[in-house]
């Protein structure tokens, strides 16, 4: 644009018919900078107001915390300084808080999951939330329940004596997630939370965990106790004793739907800021574990669980009709996880 504007001053030279519109242009220009410059100016204004109202309510009181200033601009609005209606964050109430959601699937790996992020001393993870019925009649009651819990008036076991830098949930698809997800990521959004998604690959293997744990919620094997989760060796081949049979008319649709239900999500909450996980991957790479706690901006710490897997052996070792299994998905898109 200045090359050209130069050109034709040069070119005016030479005939001084040219002159008129040349200063004119020129006059274009100088308002046109000008305007830009003020544009500018204004819309960083407005921006540093906006910046201003988003915290506003979280820092009505006298002690106004500075965010550290090594947080980048774009994730300033995942950075909050709660102050819980029902007891003081003390030295804590400038540590500033992510708040988050792990989002998935049973049998995917995210009780053990949340147990790993609960034995870092900064993360509290509040469990299945709404598994409980009247929490998510509806989206008010989802939504009050939500301010409760990232309010910090929420009081679980997973409460910690250090300083809370993240604090979350576990959220199922099927506890209302997908029922009002419009308005839950709009809350997500405004709200400033993060989602980890963990979803499992081998959606045969989620089948079998799933066909297994509902036999344990009718038989109780251990000592007359239904556990989904077991902390024991001995515990876990006792559970792993048992074969499930899998009905293969139901097979290919119930897998089907359970990779629909996982794209689907994924679709709906794309516009959120977030991070997907498969439970394959964090069980075979070490570094998964220290991406989350970068995503949730942890120190990094080496995280553990008591958990302990329950189906270890291969696939056709624990399915009773295994050979109808392969005959059933061999022809389809899901061989591919008959050796997974
Ligand atoms: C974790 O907790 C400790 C102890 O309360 C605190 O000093 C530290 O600042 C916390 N870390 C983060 C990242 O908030
Ligand atoms: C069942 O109970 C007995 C006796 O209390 C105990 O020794 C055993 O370890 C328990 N088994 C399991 C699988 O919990």
């Amino acid at each position: 644009m200045v090359l050209q504007a130069k050109m034709i001053v040069y070119s005016s030279k030479s005939s001084k018919g040219t002159l008129f519109p040349v200063r004119s242009m020129l006059v274009f220009f100088i308002a046109l900078f000008g305007f830009y410059v003020c544009y500018f100016s204004f819309t960083q204004i407005t921006l540093e107001n906006e910046e201003e109202e988003m915290n506003g309510a979280e820092e009505r009181t006298n002690v106004l915390c500075k965010r550290p200033s090594e947080i980048p601009y774009e994730q300033m609005q995942y950075v909050h300084f709660p102050r819980p209606m029902s007891y003081d964050r003390g030295e804590c109430e400038c540590t500033p808080v992510r708040f988050f959601v792990i989002v998935s699937m049973q049998r995917s790996g995210s009780g053990w999951f949340e147990t790993l992020l609960n034995s870092h001393p900064n993360v509290s993870s509040n469990g299945e939330i709404f598994s409980v019925r009247e929490r998510r009649e509806d989206i008010a009651s989802i939504l009050w329940t939500l301010d409760k819990l990232y309010d910090l008036d929420w009081h679980t076991s997973a409460a910690k004596n250090e300083c809370t830098a993240a604090f979350g949930l576990k959220w199922m698809l099927n506890q209302g997630l997908m029922d009002y997800p419009d308005e839950i990521v709009d809350y997500l959004i405004k709200k400033g939370v993060m989602v980890i998604f963990l979803f499992r690959r081998n959606t045969l293997r989620r089948l079998v965990s799933v066909l297994a744990n509902d036999h344990d919620k009718k038989t109780k094997q251990l000592n007359g106790t239904h556990k989904a989760h077991v902390h024991s060796q001995e515990e876990a081949e006792i559970l792993a004793r048992f074969k499930p049979e899998v009905d293969v008319s139901s097979l290919i649709p119930s897998m089907r739907s359970a990779e629909q239900s996982m794209d689907a999500c994924l679709r709906r909450f794309r516009a959120t800021r977030r991070m997907i996980l498969y439970y394959e991957d964090v069980i075979r790479d070490d570094n998964a574990l220290s991406r989350v706690q970068e995503f949730l901006g942890l120190p990094v710490r080496r995280l553990s669980s008591r958990h302990v897997k329950i189906h270890t052996s291969p696939l056709p070792d624990l399915v009773d009709n295994w050979e109808d299994v392969r005959r059933t998905l061999k022809p389809t898109e899901f061989a591919r996880l008959l050796d997974g």
